[in-house]
């Protein structure tokens, strides 16, 4: 199958760890990644996670507009990128800036990973854009939570979580969601219109490195919903 995996910067660095548990997870991730590889066409496309947060927390005290915040946030994601590149076996040390580049790095490569590209949406967005331009069969978005919710999970204990949704039900619910630099959805609206528009298969998933070989095989029993 031809993969991308959409791995958010919280999932990928964590949140409040020393530099030592930081390389290890990048390490346990990349380990998964190359086990993936060894049957799979993979593209990973990292998020900012909490520095790109941070930076773009910054840059709107000082007075910065979205779009700027948002190429802040595409810088950093690029940087998670590059040091999970480190550990990631037959990939690019450079980071393709664009699709086009991304494609044509895996024609010599067994993964090519990425960060974001244009301003205006997520790192999800972007893995939704790859997976429709290079033909994926499946897209996986690694989060921080255990599937889409009918709600925030974090803010509403009422949240229902779904096993399974349509292309539709999936809009439906994205939709009520935020747009900000920095913002944290699940999936983002423009991901999901280009779910929709192409009907690519996706499961949103805890991102854990054992869950995303889970995923990859269709077993998501408590850890994600599948959206098709
Ligand atoms: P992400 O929000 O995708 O990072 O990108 P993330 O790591 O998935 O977030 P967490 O870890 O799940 O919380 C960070 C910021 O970079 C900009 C946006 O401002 C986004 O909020 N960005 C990223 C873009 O503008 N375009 C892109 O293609 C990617």
């Amino acid at each position: 199958m031809r993969i991308v995996l959409s791995l958010g910067g919280s999932v990928l660095m964590g949140e409040g760890l020393s530099q030592k548990e930081v390389s290890e997870r990048v390490l346990a991730f990349a380990d998964s990644i190359n086990r993936l590889s060894e049957k799979h066409t993979l593209f990973v496309v990292v998020g900012g996670g909490r520095i790109a947060r941070e930076y773009i927390g910054a840059a709107r005290e000082l007075g910065a507009d979205e779009t700027y915040c948002d190429y802040m946030g595409i810088e950093i994601t690029r940087l998670n990128a590059m040091l999970l590149a480190l550990a990631v076996k037959n990939s690019p040390k450079i980071i393709p800036e664009d699709f086009k580049s991304a494609l044509e790095l895996s024609l010599n490569h067994a993964v090519v990973l990425m960060g974001g590209t244009f301003p205006g949406h997520t790192t999800d967005a972007t893995a939704a854009l790859l997976a429709e331009f290079v033909g994926a069969d499946l897209l996986l978005n690694a989060t921080s939570v255990d599937g889409v919710y009918s709600d925030d999970p974090k803010k509403s204990k009422d949240a229902k979580r779904f096993d399974k949704l349509s292309f539709e039900e999936l809009i439906e619910i994205v939709s009520r969601g935020e747009v900000a630099a920095g913002s944290s959805n699940v999936i983002d609206l423009l991901a999901s219109k280009i779910i929709q528009r192409s009907k690519i298969r996706t499961v949103v998933f805890l991102g854990t490195p054992e869950n995303i070989l889970r995923a990859a095989e269709g077993d998501v029993a408590g850890i994600g919903t599948i959206i098709e």
